[in-house]
């Protein structure tokens, strides 16, 4: 499963740049009202840090020409690597997203709550579907088994299932395990996933016993 940040604070993706771990980024309105820098800088600043990840920048436009119009302006924010386009999988916009697929704009389709959802998205051709795992756990319902219903069923296309709104690192696992091709987690949830309380007593362990024998020496 690929690993993306769902965060546009440029610190935290720093803390995470040298591990191997990141393979991209998703930044929507919501996350870039937190931060003071416009998003055209931090999609600089990540693109310096890690030039080989896929930055998902969301649009703000709302009229479908727009939103259209926005996605190209997208395309030349940065150099060599196209920015795969976030746009809600809203009726609204199927014109758009299906020329834009065409055109061949890597487009996430965010927002995604129902099985019938992703696969009208995935029949548009987008590259990723993103089922919103809290905000469906929100209404009562699961949103990992929808997670897992968009894996199998969108198996004949070349849709990505995204899982998005993980909240925890039970939702980050359970996504790898029903096969979702990419988790965007926050990077609390991804710290917290790293943590290795058993591993840090077991070398601990391991570094006392050593001592011992240097000891003896
Ligand atoms: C990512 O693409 C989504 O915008 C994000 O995961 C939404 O998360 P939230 O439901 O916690 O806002």
């Amino acid at each position: 499963m690929k690993i993306f940040l769902d965060t546009a604070h440029v610190d935290s993706i720093k803390q995470w740049a040298d591990t191997g771990l990141i393979d991209g980024v998703t930044i929507n309105p919501s996350l870039l009202s937190k931060e003071k820098h416009d998003y055209k800088t931090i999609v600089k600043a990540i693109h310096g840090m890690l030039p080989d990840v896929d930055i998902n920048l969301q649009v703000t436009e709302t009229d479908p020409q727009k939103v259209y119009d926005q996605a190209h302006a997208y395309q030349s924010l940065i150099k060599r690597r196209p920015i795969t386009v976030k746009i809600p999988a809203h009726r609204n916009y199927y014109p758009a997203i299906r020329l834009l697929a065409r055109e061949g704009i890597a487009i996430n389709a965010t927002l995604v709550f129902s099985y019938l959802q992703g696969l009208y998205m995935s029949k548009l051709g987008v590259r990723y579907v993103s089922p919103f795992i809290g905000r469906i756990e929100d209404q009562g319902e699961d949103g990992i088994g929808l997670v897992a219903q968009l894996v199998s069923g969108l198996a004949e296309y070349e849709t990505e299932v995204l899982a998005a709104s993980i909240r925890t690192v039970e939702h980050m696992q359970a996504s790898a395990l029903v096969g979702a091709h990419i988790a965007t987690v926050p990077a609390e949830v991804l710290e917290k996933s790293a943590q290795t309380l058993l591993t840090d007593q077991g070398m601990k362990k391991f570094a006392d016993d050593w001592a011992k024998v240097v000891k003896r020496k």
